[in-house]
């Protein structure tokens, strides 16, 4: 049964990075140098970052835990998430590490390819979360990406649960073979695409069957409400044992990089706002549909008023 009583509070945890994109008419192959007639753009991304931005400009109250560098770019990211309107009281600038960077290709069709070098990202601290985390309130969302090692993450979860809070998890593509059971019983939302879906339960996300299996996989792991993005073909998940399936909405994609951060953050707003999952799946798909008409990360994440 749904039962989530929210407070509005959204606390996020994960990559805050510069994004440093290219566009270009194909990915070169192994060893071969390709030209552009694009020109590259540094601009504020990383997956924590964007799923914050995307649930302030939806509307939602966020607070962002995690560590900054002190370099150019740290203070540059800082500010920007707080002329987003997110609370950046809690970031602990560390004054040793470089910022994390990545590395974007997007192709003609609109497909991407990321390497993300973490930098200060790497260096959170299981100490450093409790510490965030103590003004976790009853109703809460925490919604963290599993860009973090395996004790942060079931510190940060279970946290959260002692305290009330409901727990949304975006597992990033090359960590997320690590959802155990015992992080898997903290988690109410995952929302894997079809990829990390594969990886996650060893199931290939490419029929209906197919992606009940997946779903089913999670929940008997112990995930209250898994989903799985599958790109224009919309959401599938499950509630209280029975399959939803949100249609993909067609529209022209010209780059897909933050899709995924602008579903889950949007979700979570709706969530912090009190709506239902159906509805916050629905309200998910719709601002991802938009942010994918559109270039770049942050530049892409839509605000409330593009949404409804
Ligand atoms: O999810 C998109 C993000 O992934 C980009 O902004 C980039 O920073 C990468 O980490």
């Amino acid at each position: 049964m749904w039962d989530f009583k929210a407070s509005g509070n959204i606390i996020c945890m994960g990559s805050v990075i510069m994004d440093i994109s290219v566009k270009c008419e194909q990915f070169p192959e192994i060893g071969e140098t390709k030209y552009t007639p694009y020109t590259y753009e540094v601009t504020p991304g990383g997956k924590g970052a964007n799923q914050a931005i995307a649930a302030a400009r939806a509307g939602g109250k966020v607070r962002m835990l995690g560590r900054i560098s002190d370099d150019v770019y740290g203070h540059e990211l800082k500010e920007n998430l707080r002329r987003s309107g997110i609370d950046v009281g809690m970031l602990i600038q560390d004054k040793a590490a470089k910022s994390g960077v990545a590395f974007v290709w997007v192709d003609e069709k609109g497909d991407n390819q990321i390497i993300c070098s973490p930098g200060v990202n790497a260096e959170n601290t299981v100490s450093d979360i409790k510490e965030g985390l103590q003004a976790m309130r009853q109703g809460d969302i925490l919604l963290m990406t599993m860009e973090f090692s395996r004790e942060i993450l079931l510190c940060a979860a279970k946290c959260a649960k002692e305290k009330g809070g409901f727990v949304i998890v975006d597992p990033s593509s090359s960590e997320c073979k690590r959802l155990d059971e015992e992080l898997a019983g903290y988690i109410d939302i995952i929302k894997p695409n079809e990829v990390e879906a594969g990886m996650i339960t060893g199931i290939k996300a490419d029929s209906r069957e197919n992606i009940e299996k997946a779903l089913e996989y999670m929940e008997t792991r112990g995930v209250r409400y898994p989903l799985i993005s599958l790109g224009e073909n919309g959401v599938a998940y499950k509630v209280d044992g029975k399959l939803h399936c949100e249609e993909g909405i067609k529209v022209h994609a010209v780059d897909s990089t933050a899709a995924g951060d602008t579903f889950i953050g949007a979700m979570a707003c709706r969530l912090a706002l009190g709506a239902s999952i159906r509805e916050a799946v629905r309200y998910g798909n719709k601002a991802a549909s938009v942010c994918v008409q559109r270039m770049g990360a942050q530049t892409s994440l839509p605000f409330a008023e593009e949404i409804d």
